[in-house]
């Protein structure tokens, strides 16, 4: 990786790692996502399909699979594009008279999510299981999701382009902070600082949604 070229950029970063943990501790728990696009996957939007950047050093693009109970599933962008890949397999399945009265299909494995499925009131269901969470779907739901392909990989593109932006100004940001005493005081000294640009989303949201809240 070219990141870590230079006696200097090793420096660097081993810095900015070491203040993102200070801050972490003192400030939050929480990994916080920002240029977060949201789609809803049924008609209530109970469930719906993010996607955005979880901001750490380094940040991560991320798809997330939610439901308004704040349930969250989340999905790299490798195992999002292996699932999408696999709808010709994972569709059929889904029939309600295709599987009527067959036995249910093996479990399959993407990445670290499973993908099982089973029947709730004899309809086909899809069961997505991570490590972290599990979120079930029903078939117009993972047509829905399906139907997003295009938008979400044209999202994630843009969002792979930005992450390094994000990594610098959100380090410069951490530098802030890390000289600030007083919280009630790091959004205003974050806006007043010069390179602080407020037609910025990334500078706007990053300060917003990370130091600007109590
Ligand atoms: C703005 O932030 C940088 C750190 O990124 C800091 O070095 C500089 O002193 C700040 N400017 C002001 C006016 O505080
Ligand atoms: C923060 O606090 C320390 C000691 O309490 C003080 O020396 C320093 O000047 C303060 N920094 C700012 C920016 O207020």
């Amino acid at each position: 990786m070219t990141i870590w070229k230079t006696e200097q950029t090793r420096r660097y970063y081993f810095y900015y790692i070491f203040s993102y943990l200070i801050f972490f501790f003192r400030y939050r728990a929480k990994v916080v996502r920002i240029l977060e696009r949201r789609y809803p996957l049924t008609v209530t939007g109970y469930k719906y399909l993010t996607v955005g950047i979880d901001v750490k050093l380094p940040s991560v693009v991320t798809i997330v699979l939610g439901d308004c109970h704040g349930k969250e599933l989340s999905l790299s962008p490798t195992v999002w594009s292996e699932l999408v890949g696999k709808k010709n397999v994972i569709l059929p399945l889904l029939q309600y008279e295709e599987t009527k009265g067959k036995r249910t299909p093996p479990p399959m494995y993407i990445g670290d999510v499973t993908l099982r499925f089973g029947r709730i009131n004899s309809i086909p269901m899809l069961r997505l299981d991570s490590s972290s969470s599990k979120v079930t779907l029903s078939k117009s739901t993972v047509l829905n999701l399906f139907n997003l392909e295009y938008c979400v990989n044209r999202l994630i593109s843009s969002f792979n382009a930005v992450t390094d932006t994000i990594d610098k100004k959100f380090s410069r940001l951490l530098n802030i902070a890390t000289n600030v005493n007083d919280s009630t005081k790091l959004s205003r000294t974050m806006y007043e600082n010069e390179s602080f640009d407020r037609n910025d989303i990334i500078d706007c949201e990053l300060i917003a949604l990370i130091f600007g809240q109590n």
